[in-house]
């Protein structure tokens, strides 16, 4: 009996690794095969990806679309919340998560990245003449965060109350109807969401100017997919070298910092 069953889990073993599933990730010939990239991405995150007409459009769509050029083959988007993307990655259901994914050390155990292609920071949002005027002020306050981001671990770690939402537009909601007392948000993202709702509304944001960390962001692949990293990095590097990534957050009117020199 015992014997039957090691002889069946073999098999499943076999089968599991014949037919791609479980953590094997995707090869640069899987994706050349099928003519595209998939990528995972939650476009509520402008300038890097949001909806324009039911569109996705942004830095990273741009970026995405260069880099597919380089590998001959097209782009396949699949939209959905953030929380969802680096699990579809780990699983293979998509090929690359693209959603402004800063890169950590607890997310490395699970994915692999490309090179880093800029940095961001998190920022703090509050109403115009908040008490709240700085990072120490947070102590003991309520703060709204996307479910699944590094702001989420980053506040909950720090000790704050933190309410998480699935999606940024509804984080930015609760700090404009008074259910929380901030917002973090990554940087980037902050100054675009706010200059939008300070032009359509008479009470106004404030963004604090105390940066509370440094995230370098890059594209995240399923464990095994090595040599679709290694194509992808040969286009990102030569699209960050010649200036391309640069002027794409120059398209955006986004501001451009590089990611530390490897
Ligand atoms: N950079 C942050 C993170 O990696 C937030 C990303 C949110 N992205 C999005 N498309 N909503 O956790």
């Amino acid at each position: 009996m015992k014997k039957i069953f090691a002889l069946v889990l073999a098999a499943m073993m076999l089968a599991l690794s014949l037919t791609g599933c479980g953590s094997s990730g995707t090869s640069l010939s899987d994706v050349q095969k099928a003519g595209k990239l998939v990528i995972a991405t939650s476009p509520d995150f402008p300038p890097f990806e949001a909806l324009d007409n039911n569109e996705v459009v942004g830095i990273e769509i741009d970026l995405l679309n260069l880099i597919c050029a380089d590998l001959g083959v097209t782009l396949d988007i699949q939209q959905m919340d953030f929380d969802s993307v680096l699990p579809g990655v780990q699983t293979g259901k998509y090929d690359v998560g693209v959603s402004g994914i800063s890169v950590t050390p607890e997310r490395e155990k699970n994915v692999l990245f490309t090179n880093p292609y800029c940095l961001a920071a998190q920022a703090i949002v509050v109403p115009e003449g908040s008490a709240i005027t700085s990072k120490a002020d947070l102590d003991g306050k309520t703060v709204a965060v996307q479910t699944g981001t590094t702001a989420e671990s980053y506040c909950m770690s720090s000790g704050y109350t933190v309410n998480s939402y699935a999606a940024n537009s509804d984080a930015q909601l609760a700090l404009t109807t008074g259910k929380v007392d901030a917002w973090v948000i990554d940087d980037l993202t902050a100054a675009d969401m706010v200059k939008v709702y300070n032009a359509e509304h008479d009470d106004q944001l404030v963004i604090l100017s105390d940066a509370m960390t440094t995230e370098p962001y890059a594209f995240a692949l399923a464990k095994g997919s090595e040599d679709l990293v290694d194509a992808i990095n040969a286009s990102l590097d030569k699209l960050i070298a010649d200036g391309t990534v640069a002027s794409l957050f120059e398209k955006y009117a986004a501001p451009y910092t590089a990611p530390e020199a490897k």
